[in-house]
């Protein structure tokens, strides 16, 4: 026990029971402040919000809602794929496996995964999340599985996997869903799956699911819901930042405003102002003028052909083992090791 502790000096163990345990680094690094990325991102001349700002308590509800909706497919046929993944997956895993996650995801796509693991010996969960919630959906878990044990490290991805690098010698099986990757700008994204790669060990696999390029139509409507839900996801971070930041951005001023850019393969979200306006942002020093029709970039959504996600895979090193598909081919789900 406390030879973990003096191998990870930086992070700080917390033990709720025998089950369950995070780590959470002593400082919280060289870490940029919210106020001081906000001054950064819109007191430039193209203005951008990073998406990971959306989830505060209310944007991570109004999310949780996206997924339920009829327009948004990414959730539901990912979900329907890991349903039917389950035994194929298991014949590729020649061990025992811990799983970690990036992020703490929805608890139904961990559920379906620990149901793949959960004849193994031992059964554990490292979700890696910068956020505390993971204490939330863990009582559940725990109390639904029986042999499971609960390692939360509160950290950014790049620092849990570091992290996890040096813990131990039990094989990891990590997944990234959601089409989450596809928020990084392609060479952000790169970077990050050279993180991974590099801070695997030899016979740690990495599951991966990525959303696919299809219809125009299909794309935007699954970003221009007519219940209007991610508009006020996207609108929600003006909310926050005048919560947080003592702002007053006034929400009737902008619109949300998603297009699929064909060339670049990616869903754009902005949110647009609706006429010349100021805006105070206090806690960041920043006084914002924007021009009728500009707008404020909040995130990108990149959606990938097979090949692509394959070439890219192969290129950083992975070892490709298998794609899954849904039978509409809109989602894919692909296992890679490192050897
Ligand atoms: C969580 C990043 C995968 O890009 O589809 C949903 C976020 N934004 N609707 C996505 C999102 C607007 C979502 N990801």
């Amino acid at each position: 026990m406390s030879n973990i502790v003096e191998k990870n000096q930086n992070y700080k163990k917390f033990v709720l029971d025998s089950r369950l345990k995070y780590f959470k680094p002593h400082a919280t690094e060289i870490q940029k402040s919210f106020a001081d990325e906000i001054f950064s991102s819109l007191g430039r001349n193209s203005k951008f919000i990073h998406p990971k700002f959306f989830y505060d308590k209310k944007g991570s509800e109004l999310f949780e809602k996206i997924c339920q909706l009829s327009e948004y497919y990414p959730t539901r046929t990912e979900i329907s794929i890991l349903n039917k993944l389950q035994i194929e997956l298991l014949s590729f895993l020649d061990d025992e496996y811990r799983l970690v996650e990036l992020g703490s995801g929805s608890s139904v796509k961990t559920r379906l995964l620990l149901d793949v693991l959960s004849n193994q010996k031992t059964l554990e969960y490292f979700p890696i999340d910068i956020s505390e919630i993971l204490a939330e959906s863990s009582e559940e878990l725990l109390k639904d599985y029986e042999k499971l044990t609960i390692t939360g490290i509160i950290d950014t991805y790049e620092g849990g996997l570091q992290f996890l690098k040096n813990y131990d010698q039990k094989k990891n099986l990590i997944i990234f869903l959601g089409s989450s990757f596809g928020n990084f700008a392609p060479v952000d994204g790169y970077k990050f799956l050279q993180k991974i790669h590099q801070t695997m060990k030899s016979g740690d696999m990495f599951l991966i699911g990525l959303d696919l390029v299809k219809e125009n139509s299909i794309l935007e409507s699954a970003y221009n819901d007519s219940l209007q839900i991610t508009s006020q996801f996207n609108l929600n971070v003006l909310s926050r930042i005048n919560d947080e930041l003592d702002a007053d951005f006034e929400l009737e001023n902008f619109v949300h405003h998603a297009i699929y850019n064909e060339k670049d393969q990616r869903i754009e979200m902005y949110l647009k102002s609706l006429c010349n306006q100021s805006v105070i942002i206090s806690k960041s020093n920043l006084i914002l003028t924007l021009k009728k029709d500009e707008l404020i970039h909040t995130e990108y959504s990149h959606k990938y052909r097979l090949s692509q996600i394959h070439d890219l895979l192969d290129d950083i090193g992975f070892e490709l083992k298998h794609t899954w598909l849904d039978e509409n081919k809109y989602f894919s789900l692909t296992l890679v090791s490192k050897n």
